[in-house]
């Protein structure tokens, strides 16, 4: 039996790692968890029951209830789940569960892309591929605004750009498994770069790792 590949894609949020990973996914024939939806359901599980997202035990029921099947990335998407999501994935407790789900999820054969925040230091150290891609605030907060206004939604940039720096300072700044590139990640820094021309430079990186392996 071979043993499953695995892609680990990190960085900050907006930016562009779940179109890549789904890419990816579909290139190398892989499965694709996209684990910041994990978060997302324990904070709208929390929040649709009126519950704080501070109270670690009841975050700790809810991540226990996720299944990576059920997630519907159309009720999760949401800026409100977002920021909730991010504020229950400071709970260490919430991480150990989830964390162990997207292990086993990532221990299925042929292998999987998982995109999050901590893929390549804490839930796949041993991947065999680490992306961490980032763009600078203001081009992720652009990237984003034209987005909302390509959907027929109403955004301001200055709120778009405030949320990102607020959400990059808790995800970067919390003491559990905090967003940083891992020490052998390869940076893709898309701040002026295609969405197509980061994933023709995610596949170099993906085939030389293949070559090696087989
Ligand atoms: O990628 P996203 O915006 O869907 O993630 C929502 C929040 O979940 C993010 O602000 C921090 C948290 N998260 C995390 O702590 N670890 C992950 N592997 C993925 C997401």
């Amino acid at each position: 039996m071979t043993t499953p590949f695995v892609i680990a894609v990190d960085g900050p949020a907006a930016s562009g790692k779940g179109t890549l990973s789904r890419r990816l996914a579909t290139q190398y024939g892989l499965r694709h968890l996209d684990t910041g939806l994990s978060y997302r359901a324990v904070a709208h599980a929390l929040l649709s029951a009126d519950l704080s997202l501070e109270d670690e035990a009841q975050a700790v029921e809810a991540a226990r209830e996720v299944d990576f099947a059920g997630l519907d990335p159309l009720v999760l998407s949401t800026h409100e789940v977002g920021e909730a999501a991010s504020r229950v994935s400071v709970h260490p407790a919430v991480r150990r569960v989830l964390v162990e789900k997207q292990r086993d999820f990532a221990r299925v054969a042929p292998g999987a892309v998982l995109d999050g925040r901590d893929i390549g230091t804490v839930v796949c150290p041993d991947a065999d591929v680490k992306l961490y891609v980032t763009a600078s605030p203001q081009v992720r907060a652009g990237r984003r605004h034209r987005e909302i206004l390509r959907l027929g939604g109403q955004a301001e940039y200055g709120a778009i750009l405030a949320d990102i720096e607020r959400r990059d300072a808790r995800d970067m700044g919390r003491a559990d498994s905090p967003l940083r590139p891992a020490a052998d990640s390869h940076l893709l820094d898309t701040s002026g770069m295609s969405i197509e021309a980061a994933f023709l430079a995610a596949c170099a990186i993906v085939d030389e790792a293949l070559g090696a392996k087989n």
